[in-house]
């Protein structure tokens, strides 16, 4: 009889279609596959017994940290009390209506109705169905393009794919769709003409917005899609000045915002949202992992007053909206929800964020930015990048073929933390649960500049 372990890992071979995975070298055994048993605070442990310190919160989602048995009770009591009901047709449950009413109690002020879904993808298609239908009925049919940006993600959906401006989610895809566009990544560390200062640089993003929307024709542009700091394009805060500028464009041309928030909602920038962090006046807002700490599938679209206004006039005029999930506002995940922002509450994350962010970046910074090889160390809140360069001076990029992002973060495992090599460009990125103390945010940054050392004498 083999081991359960090595019982496990062929099944995982043999059986699982893993997403996002290199499927010929996990079929032939090739890649490594862990498979994770459980989890406390920042820590998980695999089935091995092996503790790391998730100092990627999963994917960017488990912001309370492991092990709450808060929302494991709520779960558990709302399976047994009611495990399913729908929401069509008006129908709700307790636990949606107050996750639906808390929501709207901590986002921007201008924001009126939530709608629910189960991932960040599938909100964002509600998105773009919703800003299709809102120039439907507002009379401007031929108004209907989307422009993203280079770098953004979005989800991995067909059109939410599309929205995504990263090579890997496009290849052999036929990816981009029409009619979504893309305009220039707000990545001040990669500009072309390195004289500029951060608000030229703002300014010259503006700029290459407006030319697209005129180039396209004002009539055809609908809206614009972006993650208040951009997160798996390489953990990229804003260039200073950027959201003034580019909302100045999008206001001349009655362009919609919609802000992204799938990993800044709920406190990953020390501030509850990332619109309110960087002065977005958003018309429509993504919410998904943060809304439930990732212990259940649950995401939203965030309805501001001015395009709900239109919507009832749409559903007066044209009907009940032909838009729904079954699963849509599901009762366990809306019980996840309200336990997940009571303890976000309870135990001050959104201030810790902000707080241990800050000192994280700090001990970051002293330990690696005048390494020869260290290009930028950046970020914002509890959101936090390396970025590694093959020449300092010159700004020079390693091969992408040397896969020096992916050696650190193997490194980095090896060491018993977990960081994520992000997919374009050698970028070790950090968004650890908002619950991270003092002393583990020193474990990241002692255990990353020895990963650092290591990969870089072995070269
Ligand atoms: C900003 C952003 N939007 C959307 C998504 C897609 O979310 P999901 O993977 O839940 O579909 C992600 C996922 O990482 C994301 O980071």
């Amino acid at each position: 009889m083999p081991d359960r372990s090595n019982e496990l890992a062929a099944w995982d071979r043999d059986h699982f279609f893993h997403p996002s995975t290199h499927m010929g070298m996990h079929a032939r055994g090739e890649a490594p596959n862990r498979v994770m048993a459980g989890g406390e605070g920042v820590y998980v442990t695999d089935i091995e017994g092996r503790t790391s310190l998730d100092a990627f919160a999963g994917l960017y989602c488990v912001n309370v940290g492991y092990g709450r048995t808060k929302i494991a009770d709520a779960i558990a009591a709302q399976a047994s009390q009611l495990a399913y009901y729908h929401a069509y047709v008006g129908h709700g449950t307790e636990a949606s209506i107050r996750l639906a009413k808390m929501i709207i109690d901590r986002a921007p002020k201008n924001m009126s109705r939530v709608y629910f879904g189960l991932s960040g993808s599938d909100a964002n298609e509600t998105n773009i169905k919703l800003i299709w239908y809102y120039n439907n009925v507002l009379g401007r049919p031929e108004k209907k393009k989307i422009i993203s940006r280079w770098r953004g993600y979005h989800g991995s959906g067909v059109m939410t794919g599309s929205l995504t401006g990263l090579e890997l989610f496009h290849n052999a895809f036929d990816l981009p769709r029409a009619p979504i566009l893309h305009t220039e990544a707000p990545y001040y560390f990669r500009r072309a003409d390195r004289s500029m200062s951060e608000e030229q640089f703002s300014q010259h993003c503006a700029d290459k917005l407006e030319e697209l929307i005129l180039a396209e024709g004002p009539e055809t542009v609908a809206a614009f899609i972006g993650e208040p700091a951009l997160g798996t394009g390489g953990i990229v805060p804003p260039p200073a000045g950027y959201w003034q500028k580019i909302q100045a464009v999008l206001k001349k041309y009655d362009v919609l915002l919609v802000a992204d928030e799938v990993v800044t909602g709920f406190g990953r920038l020390g501030t509850m949202f990332g619109s309110d962090h960087y002065g977005m006046e958003s018309d429509l807002i993504t919410i998904a992992k943060g809304l439930t700490s990732a212990y259940a599938p649950l995401s939203g679209v965030i309805v501001s007053d001015k395009v709900w206004r239109v919507l009832v006039e749409g559903s007066d005029k044209l009907g009940s909206l032909g838009h729904g999930w079954t699963y849509s506002a599901h009762p366990i995940c809306a019980a996840a929800g309200i336990a997940n922002l009571e303890l976000i509450d309870e135990l001050d994350l959104v201030r810790n964020a902000g707080e241990t962010g800050a000192y994280f970046r700090n001990g970051l910074t002293a330990a690696l930015a005048d390494h020869a090889h260290v290009g930028e160390v950046r970020g914002d809140g509890l959101l936090a990048a390396v970025e590694f360069v093959a020449d300092k001076e010159d700004r020079i990029f390693f091969d992408a073929a040397d896969k020096i992002g992916p050696k650190i973060a193997a490194a980095l495992a090896e060491r018993g933390v977990i960081g994520r090599a992000m997919p374009q460009g050698d970028i070790l990125g950090f968004a650890p649960p908002l619950c991270l103390t003092q002393g583990e945010a020193d474990v990241i940054v002692d255990k990353t500049a020895d990963a650092v050392k290591s990969v870089f004498a072995g070269l």
